[in-house]
């Protein structure tokens, strides 16, 4: 009896142990000493919203529905622009808690200048998103923004981009490190390049050295509860979106990825032991055109990748190394025309005998043109509970699903078309003249 309760002891000692070293490791202002706990929190919200929204559905006016639950939920409301931020209650998975700039002030950006990080004139987009406040941030108008360095942001923020078409391109780009809440909505986000050693104010008190940066559209750098919605991302140096050093709360959704080489990296590096509580979402997304890997790529972690349409990548789509869990339900996979790529998954640094053990699995995606995806790990349903954020969708509405990923209004290449005629008649019949005519005369 004693000796059986003290087994159980010593075991459970051992299951702690690698969390202890992670919270003397993590750098975090406050640290978690137990990220499987905010795993366990994070879970419990997403369950939550699960079932309310399950309750919702059957009352939701049909009219407007265009099957994307997040489109569905502010875009039903044709007077949106007055209500802009019923947006923060629309996400979904993982980043679902991020409430942005909600209940504060709104703040108009009129000036695309970006002439002083250290002392940022008011009216920039710097000057917005390094306040203490929570600001709902809006554009007056249509803005293409060259940044000198990176755009480091404070906590509670929206960067609202509907009604304008907002560029941003340049030094950084985004950075989003030790903090919380940030929504980032209808942007577009490309040619970001590295920066170099120098001073930014990252708050209105506090003006912060900084080295050279890796020339990323967004990085996420422990950091919570942050939510990356309509975008288009392309072109830049090193990733799409990063998420790394111990974020979590992450939802990626609803994005247009185009022509670029390591698309999205989530976790830091094989021994980064605090990656081990991520938890991200990637939903609703179109990866096009000139995408070569990472789709993600993940370390650790629980990746929920759900609803999304694959239509090109050049290496592999799903990557990983060091036993992360990924989940994969509903999405299209369309391999390209390589014989030798025809694989969707990829795992590094690993030989089999250990990754047969990762848990990876693909549930109701379709594999179009020789498209296939190795599952591994023991195939339990209940190893996923943690890599489930939302109710997946049949993939064969993806076309329905997809159909406004990237940024509204803006002109949009779906060039694959032209080599991959399956996607095309679908795809055409769901949008306007306007995207039909730039498909074809491609
Ligand atoms: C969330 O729901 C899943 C599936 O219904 C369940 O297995 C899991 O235990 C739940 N998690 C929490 C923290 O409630
Ligand atoms: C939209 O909302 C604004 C502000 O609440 C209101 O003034 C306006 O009348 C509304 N318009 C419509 C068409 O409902
Ligand atoms: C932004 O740059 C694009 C070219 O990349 C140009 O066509 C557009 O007119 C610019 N918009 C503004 C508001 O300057
Ligand atoms: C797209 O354009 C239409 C027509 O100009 C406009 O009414 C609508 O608000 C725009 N949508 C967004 C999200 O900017």
């Amino acid at each position: 009896m004693f000796a059986a309760i003290y087994i159980l002891l010593f075991c459970l000692l051992i299951s702690f142990l690698p969390l202890i070293t992670v919270s003397l490791k993590l750098s975090l202002p406050h640290p978690h000493p137990y990220p499987e706990v905010v795993v366990q929190d994070v879970q419990r919200k997403v369950n939550e919203s699960i079932s309310r929204r399950k309750l919702l559905d059957t009352t939701i006016n049909t009219q407007c529905q265009t099957g994307n639950p997040i489109d569905d939920c502010w875009r039903c409301d044709p007077n949106w622009s007055y209500n802009r931020q019923r947006l923060a209650d629309c996400a979904l998975g993982f980043g679902q808690g991020a409430m942005g700039g909600k209940n504060g002030k709104y703040y108009v950006v009129n000036d695309p200048s970006d002439t002083d990080s250290v002392n940022p004139v008011p009216g920039t987009l710097r000057h917005a998103v390094i306040q203490d406040e929570p600001l709902w941030i809006t554009f007056s108008g249509d803005m293409n923004i060259s940044l000198k360095h990176e755009l480091i942001f404070n906590s509670y923020k929206t960067v609202d981009g509907r009604g304008a078409n907002v560029q941003i391109t340049g030094n950084g780009c985004i950075t989003l490190e030790h903090i919380s809440n940030v929504i980032i909505h209808n942007i577009h986000i490309s040619n970001c390049i590295p920066s170099g050693s120098t001073e930014i104010r990252t708050t209105p008190s506090n003006v912060a050295p900084r080295g050279g940066s890796d020339g990323d559209g967004i990085t996420i750098s422990g950091s919570h509860n942050i939510w990356i919605d309509h975008c288009a991302l392309s072109h830049c140096t090193d990733g799409l979106i990063d998420v790394i050093m111990g974020s979590t709360g992450i939802t990626i959704s609803n994005n247009y990825f185009t022509d670029h080489d390591k698309v999205m990296l989530l976790g830091h590096h094989d021994g980064y032991l605090a990656d081990v509580g991520m938890q991200v979402t990637i939903a609703f997304n179109h990866f096009g055109v000139g995408l070569v890997q990472r789709m993600p790529r993940c370390r650790r972690g629980y990746t929920h990748v759900v609803n999304n349409d694959f239509t090109e990548w050049q290496m592999y789509a799903i990557g990983g190394s060091a036993n992360p869990t990924i989940n994969s339900q509903g999405n299209r996979y369309t391999a390209p025309k390589d014989s030798n790529t025809k694989e969707v998954t990829k795992r590094m640094d690993a030989d089999e005998g250990e990754w047969k053990g990762w848990n990876w699995r693909t549930d109701g995606d379709i594999m179009v043109n020789g498209a296939f995806f190795v599952a591994s790990g023991d195939g339990k349903t209940n190893q996923y509970a943690k890599a489930s954020s939302l109710e997946p969708q049949s993939s064969t509405n993806i076309d329905q699903l997809t159909l406004n990923a990237g940024v509204f209004n803006a002109t949009r290449y779906i060039p694959y078309i032209s080599h991959t005629s399956i996607l095309s008649k679908s795809i055409c019949a769901h949008l306007n003249l306007f995207h039909c005519i730039h498909i074809t005369s491609h």
